[in-house]
């Protein structure tokens, strides 16, 4: 049997799952585990069952014992793991793509919604008993006819669109590359970010996080929203550049922001706190029974179809 560490609790049936399918360390306490740690609880061990909350930088990936030979990650963005340094190292690399895109779209829905329609504000006039209808309160954006900007159109920022565009939002999108009709949906493609941007009465950046995307709404990039321009982010915190989005909320260039991820994750950047435009959620995207569910028990089986065949489906190294 192959011995496994599994860095973080997994849903009940998950790990009812992993033990029958491995010697498996588990995390008892479920703390998080240094990088330090993780390497002196993976001695011994043939792959590891890693989480987001895990940094396996290269150094980290290079202190890794010679038995490792795959680390599947609890999660569709693998910007956690450096998967050069992976593969250097021979040690296969897999995510739990698909599973989870309408749970994570769902919240990018929200996020659209929460900072559109100003719900923070109203989440707290209601528990204050402090409001009165007046043909005024609280008026927020409506989504129909608002030009919705997807930086990302992968699976995630499909459905978002395919849900978007039944709210009547008009459809935007910059991608690496242009996708197939049936694909864009009619949706309209950018050939540049600073394109999209400039139509985007909302944004929802939905990329994975890599090199290139590191930071890429920045300063700069902001300066093409439109005017009272939305910017929302269901993908990884490090995509934005903080400082300069607390800059623009300032300004009045970005009129509210929608953020299920941020960098620093849980420490959210305080200059956010005044805020109450900031519509910011604690990284719930695929928080669902079904979709964690389905996210362990695949990640369980892309180690099983490893060791079994060599190769897994959901490699991304
Ligand atoms: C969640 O954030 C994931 O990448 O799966």
């Amino acid at each position: 049997m192959k011995k496994i560490l599994i860095t973080r609790r997994l849903l009940k049936e998950c790990e009812e799952k992993a033990s029958k399918a491995f010697d498996a360390n588990f995390n008892s306490n479920d703390e998080l585990y240094t990088q330090k740690k993780v390497i002196e609880m993976s001695q011994g061990c043939d792959g590891i069952l890693s989480s987001l909350t895990e940094k396996l930088d290269a150094e980290t990936i290079n202190k890794l014992p010679e038995s490792i030979k795959i680390i599947s990650n609890f999660a569709v963005g693998f910007g956690n793991i450096d998967l050069d340094a992976a593969k250097k190292r021979g040690i296969v690399v897999t995510n739990t793509p698909d599973v989870l895109t309408d749970a994570t779209a769902e919240i990018g829905i929200l996020l659209i919604l929460g900072a559109c329609r100003r719900v923070p504000e109203g989440i707290q006039g209601a528990k204050d008993c402090n409001w009165k209808w007046s043909a005024d309160y609280l008026i927020g954006k409506q989504l129909t006819g608002a030009r919705l900007g997807i930086l990302g159109m992968g699976r995630i920022g499909q459905k978002i669109a395919i849900v978007a565009k039944s709210l009547g939002m008009i459809i935007h999108y910059h991608n690496r590359s242009k996708l197939s009709a049936d694909k864009e949906n009619g949706a309209t493609y950018h050939d540049s970010l600073k394109s999209l941007m400039s139509v985007s009465d909302v944004l929802s950046v939905c990329c994975p996080a890599s090199n290139e995307t590191i930071n890429l709404i920045n300063k700069e990039n902001i300066e093409y929203l439109p005017k009272g321009a939305v910017v929302t982010n269901v993908a990884r915190g490090d995509i934005v550049d903080d400082d300069a989005l607390i800059d623009a909320l300032e300004r009045r260039k970005v009129y509210a922001v929608g953020l299920d991820v941020y960098k620093g994750e849980p420490n959210l950047n305080p200059g956010y706190l005044k805020f109450k435009q900031a519509f910011i959620l604690p990284h719930l995207g695929s928080a669902t029974k079904e979709t964690r569910t389905a996210m362990g028990n695949l990640a369980i089986d892309n180690i099983e179809e490893f060791f079994k065949t060599g190769n897994c489906k959901n490699r991304v190294n």
